[in-house]
């Protein structure tokens, strides 16, 4: 009995020393030669410890892992790669990342953030290159954490920033302010509706934007503006959006003509709506001119500027006539239901009338009978 006590125990020991010795915790692989460290969908609940010093590529995937925080990864300072991509990270919280002076790239794609700490990606020596954040927000709220961390954490080396698959509903103000070095952004598969003037404003080294499925059914002035402001050359990328082809995209349809030359999928790019221009390329829409005037081009069906005016002019016709006729109804009703009265009152006046006119009949015949005349002016003597 003691002996397979003493035996447990020498083999546990042993095995620690091994396991020491090999530098690898418990359900993960680990590859000195490679430097790399695996952690695979091994149900873990946290990083694990005893992660070894030469690790410069770590994957802790598809694990149960809900915080972490900066004693996660402590005297890890050789990891260039890390990868938590598909556990169930709920807080990001501050400095999580700042032992961590050579990390490069940081994959937390795929987990529930949704209290992100405003410096939670900061990493001494501005060594980030490139953060992956597709599919990260637990929902919609917190793209305001989101946004200040950008702005907060020292991201000033970043090249390269996914946020695809984040519900994102807008871009608050400033978003990328600081990340002028960032040369890729991802905002795929999103629902971004508009672009805003200042929505991209920072990215001063940006090489493409990917703003394929989202929300977007035409793109306003102000966007085309904002877009204009990225550096030339800038790379878009605009499709699988619900474009909705009537009367107002003509600006739009217009500027996508005239930058062919980068919009990547320009020829793609389709009417969603109405159904009946569904899959009407937007390049034909755009060819068609302001109003459809050149003919061989999908017609938007708006009405051309001085039709446009004419067309007002005679609404506006239109509607005085149907008030004129109304108020002319309503006083001839008004007339209709004061018959009585009104004959009345014509018949007084028609009275009065003959009364005034017999009295001056009299009198005109008075006057000019020359006898009574004479009979007055020598009654006068
Ligand atoms: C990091 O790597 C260097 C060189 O490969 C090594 O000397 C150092 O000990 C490593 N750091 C840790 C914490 O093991
Ligand atoms: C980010 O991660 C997602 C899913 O893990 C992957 O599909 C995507 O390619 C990654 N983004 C970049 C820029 O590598
Ligand atoms: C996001 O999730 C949080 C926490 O569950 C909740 O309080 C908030 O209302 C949600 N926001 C939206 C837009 O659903
Ligand atoms: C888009 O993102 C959602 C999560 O927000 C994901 O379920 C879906 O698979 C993504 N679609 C594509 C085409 O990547
Ligand atoms: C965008 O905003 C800036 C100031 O924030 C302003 O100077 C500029 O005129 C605006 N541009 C447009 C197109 O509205
Ligand atoms: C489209 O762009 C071409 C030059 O790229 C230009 O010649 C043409 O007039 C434009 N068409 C319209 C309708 O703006």
């Amino acid at each position: 009995m003691l002996d397979l006590a003493i035996s447990i125990v020498y083999c546990a020991l042993l095995y620690s020393i091994s396991a020491r010795a090999t530098g690898c915790p418990l359900r993960c692989e680990c590859s000195e030669a490679a430097h790399t460290v695996k952690c695979v969908s091994k149900d873990l609940r946290s990083v694990p410890s005893g992660i070894p010093g030469y690790t410069r590529n770590l994957f802790i995937t598809g694990n149960q892992i809900s915080r972490i925080g900066p004693e996660s990864f402590k005297g890890l300072d050789n990891i260039t790669t890390l990868s938590l991509s598909n556990n169930r990270i709920t807080e990001v919280e501050s400095q999580t990342f700042s032992g961590l002076r050579s990390l490069r790239t940081l994959d937390l794609s795929s987990n529930q953030l949704s209290v992100i700490h405003p410096e939670a990606f900061t990493v001494p020596g501005y060594t980030l290159r490139e953060l992956n954040l597709s599919r990260v927000l637990y929902n919609h709220s917190a793209v305001t954490d989101l946004a200040s961390s950008l702005r907060w954490s020292t991201l000033g080396q970043l090249r390269t920033l996914d946020l695809s698959g984040n519900r994102l509903i807008y871009l608050p103000l400033n978003t990328f302010s600081y990340l002028g070095s960032v040369r890729r952004l991802v905002l795929a598969n999103n629902s971004l509706v508009a672009i805003h003037n200042g929505t991209f404003s920072g990215l001063s080294s940006l090489e493409q934007l990917d703003l394929t499925l989202n929300a977007l059914r035409t793109i306003q002035e102000e966007g085309l503006a904002e877009l204009d402001t990225l550096p030339p050359g800038t790379r878009l990328l605009l499709g699988e959006n619900p474009w909705t082809c009537m009367c107002g995209m003509e600006p739009f349809a217009a500027w996508l003509n005239a930058s062919r030359g980068r919009v990547e999928d320009a020829e793609v790019l389709a009417c969603a709506f109405p159904p009946d221009m569904r899959n009407t390329p937007l390049l034909r829409v755009a060819a068609a001119g302001p109003a459809g005037a050149g003919g061989h081009g999908a017609v938007l069906g708006c009405p051309r500027v001085g039709e446009g005016a004419d067309l007002a002019l005679q609404t506006s016709y239109v509607f005085l006539g149907i008030v004129l006729g109304f108020v002319g109804l309503v006083f001839l009703f008004v007339l209709y239901l004061n018959r009585r009265g009104i004959k009345q009152r014509i018949n007084g006046m028609r009275e009065a009338c003959t009364e005034v006119w017999e009295g001056y009949h009299y009198r005109y015949e008075l006057d000019s009978d020359p006898r009574l005349s004479q009979v007055s002016t020598t009654a006068d003597i």
